[in-house]
């Protein structure tokens, strides 16, 4: 099969690629990114050489060569992954989030229209978030059947993008299949996030800036887990199935980031007072959404899905391996990652 990954250079893709080039070498990988801020050709150093990957730097906004690579490839799957992903910097520049959510998942899909050709065995998965849904209350868990209500410009985006998956289903029959998943964490997250930034925060004993008061619950998900779930519903599941995919591991900040000081403590041999001392209440995040939290119970029934590691020893995983790679970190941390994106991969 030919596979077509957007955002392959990002956290989650660059993940899943790690995962399914060297254990599918029947199948060929082409992996287009525009290198954004987020897309780092580092995270795919193990794969780069692999006989069956191929990566192409290309915006999704550039609706001409989108249809170019997707008749050039001819795809049998696309997985699509690429989208401005991060909450906050959505609220501070929401165009960049219409521009490559809304309008580059439009141009993806459009090309799969022109080029399919009503070829139903073909099929575009989509990967968004449970953000779609807005915040919950204490109680209760976002289902496939929870109304969208999203509170953020990013969530906002993610939602048009998924409506406009589904149309593509429902007016030209293309064969699509959506997974709307929790909060990941894991290698390779770019650390503007919770995790990555606690983590790094306390090896430099900077501050830990928790917003609020800390009580927003969030449900994480290791990333190689969600990684499986987008695999299983992309080959297995039914045309025009949707899918939620969470963790089961609801915490409040409060706790993850006070888990991340006794992880860290652990490994570099502090006590873990010398890192909860420098946590930080912050300012609010503007419309923070309380509660988020999965019932993953039609993925289990239908597909067999449940994820594999504990949040104790996926953060544990997590710590290592940002502790073991200082070579990504420190090129992430003073912008050389970038430096050698633009010398060695020209935009074309
Ligand atoms: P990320 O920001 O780490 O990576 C996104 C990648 O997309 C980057 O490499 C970036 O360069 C690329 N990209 C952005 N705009 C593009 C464009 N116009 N053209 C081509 N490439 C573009 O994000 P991530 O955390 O890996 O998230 C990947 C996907 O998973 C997103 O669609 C996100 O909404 C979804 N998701 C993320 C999480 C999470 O917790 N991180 C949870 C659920 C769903
Ligand atoms: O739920 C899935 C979503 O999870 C994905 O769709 C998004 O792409 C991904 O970024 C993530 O969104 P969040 O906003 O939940 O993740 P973030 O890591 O930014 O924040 C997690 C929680 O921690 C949130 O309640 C805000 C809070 N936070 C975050 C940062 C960066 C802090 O308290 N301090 C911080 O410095």
């Amino acid at each position: 099969m030919k596979i077509l990954v957007t955002g392959g250079a990002g956290f989650i893709g660059s993940n899943l690629l790690q995962l399914l080039v060297p254990s599918h070498p029947e199948h060929l990988f082409l992996n287009f990114d525009k290198l954004g801020y987020a897309g780092n050709l580092q995270s795919l150093k193990e794969i780069e050489s692999a006989p069956n990957y191929r990566f192409l730097r290309l915006d999704l906004v550039d609706g001409d060569s989108v249809s170019q690579t997707v008749g050039d490839f001819q795809p049998d799957l696309v997985i699509h992954l690429a989208a401005e992903s991060h909450v906050d910097r959505s609220i501070h520049g929401p165009r960049a989030f219409v521009e490559s959510n809304i309008v580059g998942t439009f141009n993806l899909l459009e090309a799969c229209r022109q080029h399919w050709g009503g070829d139903s065995s073909k099929r575009f998965h989509h990967v968004s978030t449970d953000e779609v849904y807005g915040s919950l209350g204490d109680e209760g868990f976002f289902t496939e059947e929870t109304s969208y209500d999203p509170s953020s410009p990013y969530s906002a985006t993610k939602a048009a993008s998924d409506h406009l998956v589904r149309a593509y289903a429902r007016t030209y029959g293309l064969n699509v299949t959506v997974t709307n998943c929790s909060n990941n964490y894991g290698p390779r997250q770019f650390p503007e996030k919770l995790i990555p930034l606690m983590i790094l925060n306390c090896l430099d004993r900077k501050p830990l800036p928790i917003y609020g008061k800390g009580l927003n619950v969030r449900d994480w998900l290791y990333v190689d887990d969600h990684c499986r779930a987008i695999w299983k519903v992309a080959t297995e599941a039914h045309p025009g199935q949707t899918y939620n995919i969470g963790g089961n591991s609801e915490r409040t900040n409060r706790q993850m980031v006070d888990a991340i000081c006794a992880v860290v403590a652990g490994k570099i041999g502090v006590p873990a007072s010398d890192l909860t001392s420098l946590i930080t209440r912050v300012a609010d995040r503007p419309g923070h959404d309380h509660r988020y939290a999965i019932d993953a119970s039609k993925v289990k029934t239908d597909l067999g899905w449940e994820p594999q590691e504990t949040l104790e020893s996926g953060l544990e995983k997590t710590v290592d391996w940002y502790l073991g790679n200082t070579d990504w970190v420190s090129a992430v941390r003073d912008g050389s990652y970038r430096t050698w994106i633009e010398q060695n991969y020209a935009a074309r």
